[in-house]
Parts: C-alpha cells; sequence; structure tokens
C-alpha cells in the first residue's frame, strides 16, 4: 500500500495538540512516583482502562486526574520532550503547542515551571530535532473571565515565550463571548488567537469565535456543515479548522471514523487540517491519526496533500518557514 507510507513520510506541521494531552500513562505514574503524588489507580493498565469516554467531560474529568502529577519545571521539560520526539519521527516539521496555565497554578504550581519547562523542550526540539515548535496559551472555559484576566497578567512577565492564545475546556454553556474582554487584551498584546469552537458547541459558537473574539482559526469547527452561511463565511475567508479526527470518535462526536465529515469539509473548499488533540488518551499521534482516517474515508494521495499543505499555511510560522516547508 503507497498512501499509507506517503502519509507516515510526508512533512506536516501540527496544529491542534494539548500537551498535557501527551502525558502516557507510563509516563504519569512515572512523575507520581517521582512527585510522591497519590493516583487513583492502581496500575498503568488500570488508569488506560478508564480511557472510555462518553463525552467531552468525561474526559476532561480524566485529563485533569493525569495533570495532576506535572509539579516541577523538569516535568513540564520531559512531558514536552517526549512529544516533540515523537513528533519528529512521525515528519513533523512544525508544531503549535497548546497548554492550560490554570490546571497547574490552581494547585500552586509557578507559572514559571510551566512555561520555562515547556519552552526549555520546544527550543531544544528546534535545536537538537529540527523541529519548529510554539507555545499557545489557552484558558479554561469552564472558569470565570476574571480568572482567565488574571492568568493572562501572571504569563505577561513571559510574553516572549508563547505566540498565541487560545480556549478550551467544557464547550457547552460556555460561549465564545464570555471572553470577549480577556480575548481583546490578548489582541492588543500582539498574540495570535485561536478557540475551540464546534465540537460539541452549537454553529452560533463559530461565529462569536470569530466575531467577538476574533480569532484566525477555529479548533475543531467539525459541527459548521449545519450552516450553510457559516460554511460559505469560513471558505471565503480561508479560516482554516484544526480537526482531530480519533479525538471526534472517542469522545462520541462522531459514531465511528467512516461517518467523519472531514472529507465533506474539504469538499466545501474549507481550509481543514489533520490534528491529534490529545494522543495519550484517543489512541494516536498525528500519523495514526491520518492513516486511520484515510482508511475509514474515500481520500486519496491528492487529499493528503492538501491537508499537508493546509497545515502549513495555516500555521502562525512566518513566510520564510513556510515558503520552504510547502
Ligand atoms: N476540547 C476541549 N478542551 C480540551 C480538549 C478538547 O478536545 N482537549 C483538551 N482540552
Ligand atoms: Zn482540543
Amino acid at each position: 500500500e503507497r498512501l499509507p507510507a506517503l502519509l507516515a513520510a510526508m512533512p506536516k506541521a501540527e496544529l491542534h495538540i494539548h500537551i498535557e494531552g501527551s502525558l502516557e500513562p507510563e509516563l504519569i505514574f512515572e512523575l507520581a512516583k517521582r512527585n510522591g503524588v497519590a493516583l487513583a489507580y492502581p496500575s498503568v493498565e488500570a488508569l488506560r482502562a478508564a480511557y472510555a469516554f462518553t463525552d467531552l467531560q468525561s474526559f476532561l474529568d480524566i485529563y485533569y486526574a493525569g495533570a495532576s502529577v506535572l509539579l516541577t519545571e523538569d516535568d513540564f521539560h520531559d512531558m514536552a520532550w517526549a512529544y516533540l520526539r515523537r513528533a519528529a519521527a512521525e515528519n513533523v516539521l512544525h508544531t503549535e503547542i497548546f497548554f492550560d496555565p490554570q490546571t497547574h497554578t490552581a494547585r500552586g504550581v509557578p507559572m514559571e515551571a510551566v512555561i520555562h519547562g515547556l519552552k526549555r523542550a520546544a527550543d531544544r526540539a528546534g535545536a537538537e530535532l529540527g523541529v519548529s515548535a510554539q507555545l499557545i496559551l489557552c484558558f479554561l472555559r469552564h472558569l470565570s473571565e476574571d480568572d482567565a484576566l488574571q492568568t493572562l497578567e501572571q504569563a505577561l512577565p513571559l510574553r516572549e515565550h508563547f505566540i498565541g492564545a487560545g480556549l478550551d475546556s467544557s464547550e457547552r454553556g460556555h460561549p465564545p463571548e464570555k471572553f470577549a474582554r480577556v480575548f481583546a487584551r490578548c489582541r492588543e498584546l500582539g498574540l495570535r488567537l485561536v478557540a475551540h469552537a464546534g465540537e460539541e458547541g452549537p454553529p452560533e459558537y463559530i461565529w462569536n469565535a470569530l466575531d467577538v473574539l476574533k480569532v484566525e482559526r477555529i479548533d475543531h469547527g467539525v459541527r459548521c456543515l449545519g450552516d450553510p452561511a457559516l460554511v460559505q463565511r469560513l471558505a471565503r475567508e480561508h479560516i482554516p479548522l484544526t480537526v482531530c479526527p480519533l479525538s471526534n470518535v472517542k469522545l462520541c462526536v462522531f459514531d465511528q471514523l467512516g461517518a467523519h465529515n472531514l472529507g465533506e469539509l474539504l469538499s466545501a473548499g474549507l481550509a481543514a487540517t489533520v490534528n491529534s488533540d490529545d494522543p495519550a488518551y484517543f489512541g494516536g499521534y498525528l500519523n495514526q491519526n491520518y492513516l486511520e482516517t484515510f482508511a475509514a474515508l474515500p481520500l486519496d494521495a491528492g487529499h493528503a496533500y492538501t491537508l499537508a499543505r493546509n497545515s502549513f499555511e495555516a500555521s502562525f510560522a512566518d513566510q520564510a518557514d513556510k515558503a520552504r516547508w510547502i
């Protein structure tokens, strides 16, 4: 089979990866031991067996529990370094990594430990792996906007270490407009803006992420197809969608990969990309997402090329890097 080899070998970018979602059960147990943190599961196998999700919230509960073992700058470095080595092996040339500072600062972890640890791994990836890696700070939408504003202020002394801001966690009941002020502030600071919208939430959340938050990319966005006027808008303005096929199946956004709408999104002229979201929880890293999705849907080498090109074009890399990659 030539297509699987092409998918694995082709150069690509990853634009939707939560670094806390790359924490493998083995590393969770290692860090728990190193830091003296008690876990609610007796073994790696028992933890992995709990990875059976019915929706976004059922995943988030266990994802935040897993992240509780992260305490020191080295922990954040080691987690990100493990992901970046994996990315390099999968021919990822560029990655834009989400992190959730509130998950850690709420437990008393210093903002500096989070950002310095991740940044050290990102810089090391550039030097040792030839992978360019950037950081995007995400606000947790189940918390208040005031909490997000305080988090931004805490991160500002480290502004040079991250390129953008995003919005993640429980989508339904927490619409984009809840974060209008903090996104306006991020915009003034010159941060690049993204938000999760239309994963479980309605098309209206995608409209408001664009019109109120003024984001440049939509994370997930798969529910846009229910609104033809929105699809037109996304196509006309070339708003990228960072689609995560294995995630969508694990969180029951689609019943099975064969029912995923990635092909329709591309046919509609949308700048869709393929990404892993939380690879340690959803059954695979980036290449596994490409391989399984192409096996399940009527997609060919032309689609593979389009998706890889979209991933570079949709990135926040500078034009010179994009020109080298595309
Ligand atoms: N959606 C929302 N929040 C998240 C996700 C996701 O897929 N992964 C990690 N945090
Ligand atoms: Zn996500």
